[in-house]
């Protein structure tokens, strides 16, 4: 595959896996990132419990091991559109691949900064990069990651489409069949910056003809691709912490500290998962299969399993001899949900996923138990809640100095 590509965010756990992807494949990377999640650690005090290397010193390992070199741009996707216009027009990409956005729905909540921050950082990223690509005569592909939360976690009765819902309106000559987007139904900022990203590709889409892709991609768990295990100085980020650890990487590490891990309420919340390995595998798929000019966005959900909280709890205590405990939710979520998922037009890219049950135990043994001195267990706390009534219930003091230092600046 011989595409030249922008990765923007490829600095992150998705994006630096998906560059080494892609260079394997024939692709030419540039990567575009301005760094902020490393600020974020920074600021939080948080970390990786891998030891992630610099942009710079993982991409010279590469280099050094493949003879590929990957390009890197160091820039601000939403503040420096002057930037973006020239990088665009001196690459000449054939696909941007845009990962750049702040990612946890947790740290969306934290307080209005945060709330602002993401807000800010996510809408302006996307609409700053199809509005410049509207302005240019060419038209790279855009794959753009985004999350089955703009869905909404509420029990339906039926698969989640894979973006679309097919409506029937009364009108008077009958009734009259259209597709119309998924009512989205965000239950964080975070999920709600994913819901005005799909508007604004629908509209540049359908006004400027750009050429879309929006995976609506599930938890992404996993660390390592076979390029990333290739050397211990390309291995790829694992967050742990109440914001950025998913639920199964805190409970993963839980189980290797042999602390309960802590379920969320019932634990009745069904999710959806993707293992790393499928992400980077779809995100080729979609590269190679791009929507012709004039396509509407083409939504594919980025999923191949659905667990429930509790389930998943039993499953890592199972594989570690951990118990689980239940404590009160720090989120405001449905208690208990169903969750089918149609990802037939995913699976048609010809994905054979990496099941949960075949791949959790290197997780533990590979990931969790190798690095867990590296782990700072006062991060691992629920610490951003999304309520008032629920930050009363948490102990002031705590609560306070878990905030931490001004966070990113939202303009
Ligand atoms: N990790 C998951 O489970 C998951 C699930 C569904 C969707 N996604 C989506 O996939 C994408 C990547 O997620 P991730 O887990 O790799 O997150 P990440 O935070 O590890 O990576 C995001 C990268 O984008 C960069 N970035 C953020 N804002 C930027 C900006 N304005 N300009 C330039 N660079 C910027 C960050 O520095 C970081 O390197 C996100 O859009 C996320 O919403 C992730």
């Amino acid at each position: 595959m011989q595409l030249k590509v922008l990765v923007l965010g490829g600095d992150g756990f998705c994006g630096w896996p998906t560059s080494l992807h892609l260079a394997r494949k024939g692709c030419d990377v540039t990567i575009v990132d301005n760094l902020s999640r490393r600020l974020i650690d920074e600021r939080y005090a948080t970390a990786s419990l891998t030891p992630i290397c610099d942009p710079d010193e993982r991409i010279r390992a590469w280099e050094e091991l493949t003879g590929q070199r990957i390009g890197f741009v160091n820039l601000d996707l939403g503040k420096s559109f002057d930037g973006l216009v020239d990088l665009l027009a001196s690459t000449k990409p054939d696909a941007i691949v845009h990962f750049a956005e702040q990612r946890s729905a947790p740290f969306s909540m934290k307080s209005p900064a945060e709330k602002r921050y993401t807000i800010s950082n996510n809408v302006r990223a996307t609409h700053d990069l199809v509005c410049a690509l509207s302005e240019c005569a060419q038209s790279p592909h855009v794959v753009h990651l985004g999350s089955m939360g703009v869905y909404g976690y509420k029990s339906t009765g039926f698969a989640r489409p894979e973006g679309y819902l097919t409506i029937l309106t009364q009108t008077g000559n009958g009734l009259k069949e259209d597709e119309i987007l998924y009512p989205a139904d965000p239950e964080s900022v975070y999920h709600l910056t994913k819901a005005l990203d799909q508007l604004i590709f629908q509209y540049y889409a359908k006004n400027n003809g750009l050429r879309i892709t929006d995976l609506h991609q599930g938890i992404v768990w996993g660390t390592q691709t076979p390029e990333t295990a290739l050397d211990e100085r390309l291995i790829n980020r694992f967050d742990y912490d109440g914001d950025f650890g998913t639920v199964l990487n805190r409970f993963l590490v839980q189980a290797v500290l042999g602390y309960p891990l802590t379920v969320y309420g019932s634990g009745g919340q069904t999710r959806a998962f993707i293992h790393i390995r499928d992400t980077v595998r779809g995100i080729e798929q979609s590269l190679r299969n791009p929507p012709a000019r004039g396509d509407r966005v083409r939504i594919l959900n980025q999923v191949t399993e659905t667990h429930r909280v509790l389930d998943l709890a039993t499953m890592v205590s199972e594989v570690s001899g951990t118990p689980y405990q239940m404590v009160d939710n720090p989120r405001f979520e449905h208690a208990e949900n169903e969750l089918e998922v149609s990802n037939e037009q995913f699976l048609d890219l010809g994905i054979r996923p990496t099941r949960l049950h075949d791949a959790l135990l290197t997780e533990v043994t590979d990931i969790a138990r190798r690095y867990i001195d590296r782990c700072d267990t006062s991060t691992i706390p629920a610490r951003s809640v999304w309520q008032q009534a629920q930050a009363d219930l948490a102990d002031a003091e705590d609560v306070a100095s878990a905030s931490g230092p001004a966070p990113l600046a939202a303009e």
